[in-house]
């Protein structure tokens, strides 16, 4: 039995891949390729090209292989474009995942780990956020994600798909190894835009906002490791395969680093002086994300090995100079 990884070729994905096959797992992948890479995806797993909204495509897929369960990670997240393109975010990852789902369905495939997101909280009523607090997205990306969680609960109504929703705060760094990591066109992240000023390929980080209410006015958000994100993927599919109940966790840190400090913490772990200016406010960035992370560590036993944001940075780090040009070296 396989589990089918749904955007295995993006950043978040590939991780998540890689992770499961160091794990022993069997691993089908789906990926449009519109924004992932196909030098990302371990190359133990079997990777069929094509579009998730495309039910013929999935049918194909489900039929040839034998899935055991979905982790879904195919959507757009860029909380910016989201605002100028709000139906590029409803048609891709709403229509997509119920072409997902349908299919599902249709070949009695019972659990599904998702990928949600802080964004689904909007401004958020307390800090940190619980599981259960007000979900007001201020975005169409964290819209269309909390759609997304809707949807797959109505289909465990319905149908018995059993779901894990992971709502993740900001997911940073590399594999330690430096083989495999973030690389967007255009890249729009805060670290890697940092480290790429840090590599001398930008003149400078903009800084964007700096009159939020937060104690230096710069926007707070909470990063975690991308490895601790993927293991927390495969405690979460286990626990479904073991017969547990549907639920929704936050995955962060629980310690909350503002755009200055996260610029701070790069300069340090590079060495490197990195200009900065402060620029206007992006739009559809809320004041501070910052997670309680308590329910994921206690029901799913999740142990995050990075709890300090320059052991993270200096994963990327380690892969920008792998790679300085992303999947192109
Ligand atoms: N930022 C800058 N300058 C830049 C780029 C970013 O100041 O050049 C700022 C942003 O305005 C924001 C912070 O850095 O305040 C983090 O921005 P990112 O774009 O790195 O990440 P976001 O917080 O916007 O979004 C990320 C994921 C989303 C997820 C969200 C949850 O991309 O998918 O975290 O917190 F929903």
């Amino acid at each position: 039995m396989a589990i089918l990884v749904a955007g295995g070729a993006g950043y978040i994905g590939s991780h998540m891949v890689d992770r499961l096959i160091e794990k022993g797992r069997d691993v089908v992948v789906v990926d449009n390729l519109s924004t992932g890479h196909r030098a990302a995806i371990n190359t133990k797993a079997r990777f069929y090209e094509g579009d998730t909204r495309d039910h013929d495509f999935l049918e194909q897929v489900f039929t040839k292989e034998t899935i055991e369960g979905v982790i879904h990670m195919d959507a757009f997240s860029l909380v910016a474009e989201s605002m100028k393109d709000p139906l590029k975010y409803f048609d891709n990852n709403v229509i997509g995942m119920v072409a997902l789902l349908e299919v599902m369905h249709q070949h009695n495939v019972k659990y599904m780990v998702f990928s949600s997101t802080a964004a689904t909280y909007g401004v958020p009523e307390r800090t940190p956020i619980h599981e259960e607090d007000r979900k007001e997205p201020i975005n169409p990306y964290g819209e269309s994600k909390l759609m997304m969680e809707h949807m797959i609960r109505w289909c465990d109504k319905a149908y018995g798909i059993k779901f894990v929703a992971l709502r993740y705060f900001n997911a940073a760094g590399a594999k330690a190894d430096g083989s495999i990591g973030e690389d967007h066109h255009p890249e729009t992240h805060l670290i890697p835009i940092i480290l790429q000023v840090a590599a001398g390929q930008r003149d400078k980080l903009k800084i964007f906002g700096t009159d939020y209410a937060t104690p230096d006015g710069t926007n707070v958000r909470d990063y975690v490791h991308i490895v601790d994100l993927a293991d927390a993927h495969i405690l979460a599919l286990d626990y479904l395969i073991q017969g547990n109940d549907s639920q929704a966790f936050n995955l962060g840190s629980s310690t909350g680093f503002s755009n200055k400090q996260i610029l701070e913490a790069a300069r340090e772990v590079t060495g490197k002086e990195i200009p900065a200016e402060e620029a206007p406010r992006r739009g559809g960035d809320p004041d501070s994300l910052v997670a309680n992370s308590d329910k994921a560590r206690k029901v799913l036993g999740w142990k995050p090995q990075y709890d300090d944001v320059h052991d993270i940075i200096k994963t990327a780090w380690t892969w920008k100079q792998k790679h300085p040009k992303g999947y192109e070296d």
